[in-house]
C-alpha cells in the first residue's frame, strides 16, 4: 500500500508561517509524524513539497502511489489544473487542510479539489495528515 503526501506552496514555510493559524510545527516535525504514523500502520509513503503548481501535476501524473493526501495550500481555491490531474489519475485522493476554511475567509470555502477527492479534513493542524492517512487506508482496504 504506498500513499504519496503532497504538500503546496508555502507549506515549506511551517513553522514561521502565521503560527496563529498554522500552529508551530516546521514541515520537517509533521513530515517526521506522517512517517512515524505510516511506519505503524504498515504504509509505504513518499512525501514531496513544491510550490509550483506544474511540478504537483507532475507528481499526481506519475500516478506511481495506491492512493494520495494532498494539501494543495492556495491551489486548492484556484486550481482547475490540479483538479483536472487528480480526475485524470483516478487514484483516491484525500483533500487536507491544518487551518479548517471553512472558518476563514469566503475565498477559501471555495476547493476545486473537494470534487474529486474521497473527502476533506480541515481544521486539525498536523493531525489532519494522520486522519487523512487512517482514511486512505481504509478506503484501500475495502472498508
Ligand atoms: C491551507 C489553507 C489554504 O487556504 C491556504 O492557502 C494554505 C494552507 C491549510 O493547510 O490550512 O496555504 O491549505
Amino acid at each position: 500500500m504506498k500513499i504519496v503526501v503532497i504538500h503546496g506552496p508555502n507549506l515549506n514555510l511551517l513553522g514561521k508561517r502565521e503560527p496563529g493559524v498554522y500552529g508551530t510545527l516546521t514541515l520537517g516535525d509533521i513530515n517526521r509524524k506522517i512517517e512515524a504514523a505510516a511506519f505503524d500502520m504498515g504504509i509505504e509513503v513518499s512525501i514531496m513539497q513544491s510550490n509550483s503548481e506544474g511540478a504537483i501535476i507532475d507528481a499526481i501524473q506519475k500516478g506511481d502511489f495506491d492512493a494520495l493526501v494532498i494539501n494543495p495550500g492556495a491551489y486548492t481555491h484556484t486550481s482547475i489544473a490540479i483538479r483536472d490531474a487528480l480526475s485524470a489519475v483516478a487514484k483516491p485522493a484525500i483533500e487536507v487542510h491544518l487551518s479548517n476554511i471553512h472558518k476563514r475567509e469566503e475565498f477559501r470555502r471555495r476547493s476545486y479539489i473537494a470534487e474529486v477527492s474521497e473527502g476533506q479534513i480541515s481544521g486539525f493542524g498536523a493531525e489532519s495528515y494522520l486522519l487523512a492517512l487512517t482514511a486512505a487506508k481504509k478506503i484501500l482496504s475495502g472498508g
